[in-house]
Formats: C-alpha cells, structure tokens, sequence
C-alpha cells in the first residue's frame, strides 16, 4: 500500500505521517517513510535526533553531488533506498528525496518533486507500505502521481484556507483516479470540523484527530509525540487511523 499525505503548510502532514508511521511498524507492518518536502523533517516526527537529521543525505542531493543528471538513466529505486536510506526508531526505514541548503540548490525543489514521483511511482508496495509526507500544498501530489492502488490523506485543520485546499487537493486526487482518498480534520474541537471537511470532500470519510498540546510539547522538545506519549488523545487517534488504514498483520 502506498499513503500521499497532503494538506496545507501547517496543517500537520508531517505529525500525522509520523505517528502514522510508527503505528503501522509497531503492528507488525514493513514502513518506509518518504520525506517528500524540500525542507526535510519528518524525521523529527518519526524520533529521529535532530543531528542525525541533519546529517541525512536526501537522494537528490546525493544523486546531483555525484555528478548524476536528469537525463542519466533513473536510478533503482530498491538501491535508493538501500543507499540513502535511514532506520528510524520503531523499524521504519526513513529516505529523504532532496533538501534545499544553498540558494544555488533552487533547483532542488523541481528536482525534489520528481524524485518524489520517482519514489511513490516507481517503489514497490508489496508486503510493506510507503508512507509519503509532501511538500505543502498541491503542486507535489500532481508529481506523486498517486493511483487507483493508492491512498491520499488530506490533512486539514479548521481554518478556511486550509479546509480550500483540501477541496482542491480532493478534486486533484479524483482526477488522477485515486482508490482511497481520506480526511484527517486535525486540531480538531468540534463535530462542526469533521462535518465541514466531509463537505468539502464530497462526502469522503474523515478522521479526527483532536488538538492536543502533547503534540506541541513534542515539537518543543524535538522528540516524536509517539515517543513522548503514545497514549496523548491525538497520538491514539492516529493509531485508529492506522488500524482503519491497515489492519494488523495476521502473523502478529
Ligand atoms: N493535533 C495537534 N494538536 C496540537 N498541535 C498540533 C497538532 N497537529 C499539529 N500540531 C502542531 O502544528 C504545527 C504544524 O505541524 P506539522 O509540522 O506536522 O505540519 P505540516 O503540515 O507538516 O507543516 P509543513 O507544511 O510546514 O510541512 C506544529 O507546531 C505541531 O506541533
Ligand atoms: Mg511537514
């Protein structure tokens, strides 16, 4: 199974896919976790140090440094991740498709969105499942390319613009025939913000997940909210996501 997490900037793609992450390998799922954003830190989400980090090398960056231009022959996705791969806590396998460092690297950020593509493309999801955390906005789930096999999660909190760009990502993702696509109302106070985000929808299946203040201490500390509470309100609810979303292995 292969996840797109899109939404707004802000509206906690990269909270939501990293709980999502550590949920699905703790029941016993085989987790790569893509980290689609240009400015990479879904790592943080999913608990790895803040240095370490850092010291990731993103499979553009790395690709580019070694002389590989985008008329080379595409590289094997398998040996990608195998390279610049990281194994993040809980057993995920954490890559990062390119990060923007200098103002020369401008290019990076075109170049991330196809190396994204090339990962949610061409990456085989049997027996295990690619989580992808996009760049803001929609731009990036037209280069993800997601399919009728496919699962999209529009992450939205409950202001305006947010809800706006759901319904544009929703209307992006029908169009490009995506099997499942599904609502994630974060920061969620009311049944008001559920109901608003299934309208704008079409009436898709939405899940709640509640504001909680673990999530931002969490973010204050630089740790996982996983690893800071797994049993906070909006951790758990993740975790009914992730169970909806995949079910347990039944070898586990
Ligand atoms: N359920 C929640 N309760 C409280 N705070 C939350 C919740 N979800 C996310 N946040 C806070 O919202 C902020 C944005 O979250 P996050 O970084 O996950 O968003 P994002 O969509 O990945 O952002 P970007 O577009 O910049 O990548 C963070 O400060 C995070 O702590
Ligand atoms: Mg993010």
């Amino acid at each position: 199974m292969k996840i797109a997490v899109t939404g707004k900037g802000g509206s906690g793609k990269s909270t939501v896919s990293g709980a999502l992450c550590r949920h699905l390998a703790q029941t016993g799922h085989r987790v790569v976790a893509v980290d689609g954003d240009p400015n990479p830190n879904l790592g943080i989400s999913l608990g790895v140090d803040r240095e370490q980090v850092e010291a990731m090398e993103p499979i553009l960056n790395a690709l580019l440094a070694s002389g590989h231009t985008h008329e080379d022959p595409t590289p094997d996705p398998e040996d990608l991740l195998t390279r610049y791969g990281w194994d993040a806590p809980g057993g995920v396998r954490l890559v990062a498709t390119g990060k923007i460092e200098r103002p020369t690297d401008s290019c990076l950020c075109c170049g991330s969105h196809m190396t994204t593509r090339q990962f949610f493309g061409d990456l085989g999801d049997h027996d295990r499942i690619v989580v992808a955390d996009l760049e803001a906005g929609i731009n990036d789930l037209l280069w993800a390319r997601p399919g009728p096999d496919d699962v999209v999660l529009i992450v939205a909190e409950p202001s305006a613009k947010s809800v706006e760009i759901a319904r544009r990502a929703r209307e992006v993702a029908a169009e490009l025939g995506v099997g499942r696509i599904i609502g994630v109302a974060n920061r969620c106070t009311s049944d008001d913000d559920v109901t608003r985000l299934s309208g704008v929808l079409g009436g898709a299946q939405v899940h709640r997940v509640p504001e909680d203040p673990a999530i931002e201490r969490a973010d204050q500390l630089g740790q996982a909210p996983y690893d800071l509470d797994a049993t906070s309100p909006a951790v758990v609810a993740v975790g009914t996501l992730a169970e909806h979303l995949a079910p347990r292995p039944a070898r586990v």
